[in-house]
């Protein structure tokens, strides 16, 4: 699949899932910025110079060939301009097909199912139209709220690795959450 495919939106019931363009740069700062959201993204908030140079990279697309290359699509609501989130999916190794699943939201469109309803259409995109065979995420132990969005994807708890990281704050463990192309009846080339 090449960057003139990736371009192509998704769209859900209610959401439009598409690249980021320039235009974006204030919608992804007002989340990005806040330092609620970067809690556990293992980074600080990117202020609006940082998330500039990010959308010139993610705009791009990716040709989704090589272990590291990433998707992130802008995630907009049908019924109100701008975008509210973004979801992405990143090549973990090209030749196993495996892929690691993110999303981040502002938090004033929690609650609502909207990060659940995109990260649902990009684990089907991975797996019927990138070739992913396993999918997974790893979240932060004390983030339920993520914990609770694998779930929703039929996502199963694989490991807990525990006091794996450290940050300002002290020792952070992890949940690797993965499911398989076929257990969710979207298997593409096997
Ligand atoms: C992780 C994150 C995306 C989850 O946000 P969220 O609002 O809980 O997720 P959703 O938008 O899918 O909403 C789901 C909630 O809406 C509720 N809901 C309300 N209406 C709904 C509807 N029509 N459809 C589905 N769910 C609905 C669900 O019951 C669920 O609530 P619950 O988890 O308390 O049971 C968000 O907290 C976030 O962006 N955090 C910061 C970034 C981050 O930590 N990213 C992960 C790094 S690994």
């Amino acid at each position: 699949m090449d960057a003139t495919v990736m371009a192509r939106p998704v769209t859900t019931e209610r959401l439009v899932l598409r690249l980021f363009t320039a235009d974006d740069l204030d919608d992804m700062h007002a989340y990005q910025g806040l330092p609620e959201v970067a809690r556990f993204l293992y980074r600080p908030p990117r202020d609006r110079g940082r998330c500039a140079e990010v959308i010139e990279r993610i705009g791009k697309g990716t040709s989704w060939k090589e272990d590291g290359d990433n998707l992130t699509l802008a995630v907009c609501r049908r019924d109100v301009p701008g975008v509210i989130g973004e979801v992405q999916v990143t090549l973990s190794s090209a030749y196993a097909r495996q892929a690691e699943i993110g999303w981040v939201f502002h938090p004033d469109h929690g609650g609502r199912g909207y990060a659940t309803e995109a990260a649902l259409a990009l684990r089907d995109l991975a797996f019927q139209q990138l070739g992913v065979h396993r999918l997974f995420a790893r979240i932060d132990a004390d983030n339920t709220a993520s914990e609770r969005l694998c779930e929703r994807l039929s996502m199963r708890r694989e490991a807990h690795l525990i006091e794996n990281d450290r940050d300002d704050r002290g020792w952070g463990s992890e949940y690797v959450y993965a499911v398989l192309a076929r257990e969710v009846g979207s298997a593409g080339t096997e």
